[in-house]
């Protein structure tokens, strides 16, 4: 009998219309246009207001999804939402998104992988499909991250953006497509570098918890920066080692958004030209897991059947990883 694989069959984005730009910013905190685009290289990013969440924006996308494969919510056996801004501690996302899409026969859950979420979940929805658990999966990168930025810190308040990707996962019998393999890292060194204080079980909302804006974001850029400029294009490299390929097989990276310079350094050490290295970071940020679905939605025109991409992140925990897919449509 030939071996299942899991390849991706259609890919969706979305952003909210509402930008805040560098200049919106400057009258927040003392900072301004040029430290921004020099340091990390974006101009805008996309804010979901009122109390809306990321199930909203995640509707949107799997409701295109469906649609536009003329696939009916019943066929969807797995949904897996990535986020660190879940609508609410629980339910899970992925629970709430298969209600307003009316997927009913299937199982959800999230996954909480820091910047990283998109790369665990595909590979966690890959691996199902390939046991044969299930035949289509819904893979969702979904953040409100504006509602943990503090707009009061210029060190943070500059980067992140919200936005909702996704895409679907089938089975298939074809050799030589789909999601190829993958390789996934963590370590826990990275959690007094980059984490949210209050808001779980140690530090439930107090008054005392909104009162030191514990609420929110909490990042040592240098330390951080100095791991994911080496991490993500480190396991790549091993990615590639490990299936036989060279640098020059690779025909797009998907590097995860966090900053122009880390994804300039992570394309330049797989020496890839700069037209390879697939980049948005621009007009939305940092979008935490739903960066590298979007990159793959706003390019897919770009690949071809049989294309090498490369999907990698690096992210709170510390979280890394690497995705070697060959498009396949
Ligand atoms: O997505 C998850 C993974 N996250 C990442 O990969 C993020 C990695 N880190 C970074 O991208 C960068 O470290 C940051 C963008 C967060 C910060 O850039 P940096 O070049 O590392 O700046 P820094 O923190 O070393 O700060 C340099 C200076 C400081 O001033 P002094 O102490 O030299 O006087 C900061 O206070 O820049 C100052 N600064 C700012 N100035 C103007 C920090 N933020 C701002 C700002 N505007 N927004």
């Amino acid at each position: 009998m030939s071996k299942i694989h899991a390849k991706i069959t259609a890919v969706e984005g979305y952003a909210p219309e509402d930008v805040i730009t560098n200049d919106d910013l400057s009258k927040m905190v003392d900072t301004n246009d040029e430290w921004i685009m020099s340091r990390i290289g974006i101009k805008t990013r996309h804010i979901l207001k009122g109390d809306k969440g990321p199930s909203d924006m995640a509707k949107i996308v799997v409701d295109r999804i469906l649609q536009d494969k003329g696939i009916s919510p019943e066929e969807i056996g797995l949904v897996i939402c990535c986020t660190v801004t879940p609508d609410m501690p629980f339910p899970a996302t992925a629970n709430i998104v298969a209600d307003k899409c009316g997927i009913k026969n299937g199982f959800g859950f999230d996954i909480n992988a820091g910047c990283c979420g998109f790369v665990y979940g595909l590979t966690t929805a890959t691996k199902y499909i390939e046991a044969g658990f299930v035949k289509k999966a819904i893979v969702i990168g979904a953040e409100k991250m504006t509602s943990i930025v503090n707009y009061e810190d210029r060190a943070t308040c500059p980067i992140f953006g919200d936005a909702a990707a996704a895409v679907l996962l089938e089975a298939t019998e074809e050799e030589g497509v789909g999601v190829i393999d993958e390789i996934l890292h963590s370590d826990g060194v990275g959690v007094k570098h980059l984490h949210q204080v209050a808001g779980g079980s140690c530090h439930p909302a107090s008054i005392e918890t909104v009162t030191n804006r514990q609420h929110f974001i909490y990042q040592e850029g240098q330390a951080v920066f100095k791991w994911a400029v080496v991490k993500m294009a480190e396991v790549t490299e091993e990615l590639l080692e490990k299936n036989n390929m060279q640098k020059s097989d690779i025909d797009y990276l998907l590097p995860h958004q966090a900053n122009l310079r880390i994804i300039k350094a992570t394309g330049d050490r797989l020496e890839l030209k700069p037209e390879q290295v697939l980049v948005n970071i621009e007009d939305y940020g940092n979008t935490t897991s739903a960066t590298i679905p979007m990159l793959m939605y706003q390019n897919r025109d770009k690949f071809k059947k049989g294309d090498n991409l490369i999907l990698t992140a690096f992210g709170a925990g510390f979280t890394w990883g690497s995705i070697l897919v060959k498009w396949a449509l």
